[in-house]
């Protein structure tokens, strides 16, 4: 069975784009196929597979256009083995003010994806870091929902608006989505990360993480130059701890863990807590 895992935060740069690009290579690492779903208009995940998102034809944006699209003729393979995409473009920037109040176009994104559960082991979507159509549709696909939360004290803000849609996609759905709070850009030397993490603890609990995505230059370098750090180098702190939070969504999951193929035991991040 397919699973779709939503990674949404109402808050820009907090690692939304990092965090799917790291699990898909680490997901396709271990053997399984996965697509990668750019939703946001800017195509940050788009451009990191090398595709342009004011040059992409067929996109996201194709499904909204017309009932019968098959989806099928809008994946691109990419350059790492076993990741798909299916691509953003700026034109997703005006889905919002054409598609108005339509009723209907909530499931679009889910609908489609329903058709790719025989071909594919995980679908991971990324958002945009507001709340409209297309954050809808990610999050009405999703089996899992992982909120990347910026440990600095601003970043507080968007989660609350970020739980409160939550709460109104769970009531529509009628029953719960599971997901998991993800403290990301940590930095043990600063007060306001240290505190920022004690802060979530507090008022999160169970849904927060126990361990943290850490600050790690290498993560922005890998993104600059379109590779997966956890692909290039498997040992490094951000790869360690994307290995260490995947093995938790899987766990959360009851999914089986695919051996690992590159990289090293992941109890060591621990130590950055
Ligand atoms: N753990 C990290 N350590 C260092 N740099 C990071 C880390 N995570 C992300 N970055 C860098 O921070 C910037 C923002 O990250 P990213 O694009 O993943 O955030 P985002 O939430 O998707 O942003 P947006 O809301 O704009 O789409 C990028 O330059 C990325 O390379
Ligand atoms: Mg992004």
């Amino acid at each position: 069975m397919m699973k779709t895992w939503v990674v949404a935060n109402q808050k820009g740069g907090v690692g939304k784009t990092t965090t799917v690009v790291s699990l898909a290579a680490l997901l396709a690492s271990r053997g399984k196929r996965v697509l990668v779903v750019d939703t946001d208009p800017h195509g940050s995940l788009s451009a990191y597979f090398g595709v342009n998102p004011d040059e992409s034809p067929r996109s996201v944006y194709s499904l909204f256009q017309g009932a019968d699209v098959n989806l099928h003729t809008l994946l691109q393979d990419t350059h790492v083995e076993g990741v798909s995409l299916l691509p953003a473009t700026t034109a997703l920037a005006s889905l919002d003010r054409q598609l108005g109040a339509q009723k209907g176009k909530g499931m679009v994104l889910a609908r489609a994806l329903a058709t790719l559960n025989h071909e594919l082991d995980y679908v991971l979507i990324d958002c945009p870091p507001t709340l409209g159509i297309l954050m809808v549709n990610a999050l009405a696909a999703a089996d899992y929902l992982v909120i990347p939360v910026q440990t600095e004290f601003l970043a507080l803000n968007g989660l609350d608006r970020m739980k409160r849609t939550l709460a109104m996609i769970e009531h529509s759905r009628g029953g719960a989505l599971p997901h998991l709070i993800v403290p990301t850009l940590f930095d043990k030397r600063t007060r306001a990360s240290r505190q920022t993490l004690e802060i979530l603890q507090a008022r999160y609990g169970a849904a927060l993480w126990e361990l943290v995505i850490p600050i790690d230059t290498q993560l922005r370098d890998a993104s600059r130059n379109g590779d997966p750090l956890p692909l290039v180098a498997p040992t490094a702190r951000g790869s360690l701890a994307y290995s260490a939070l995947l093995d938790t969504l899987l766990e959360a999951q009851n999914l089986p863990k695919p051996p690992y193929t590159a990289g090293a035991p992941t109890t060591e991040i621990n130590a950055h807590v």
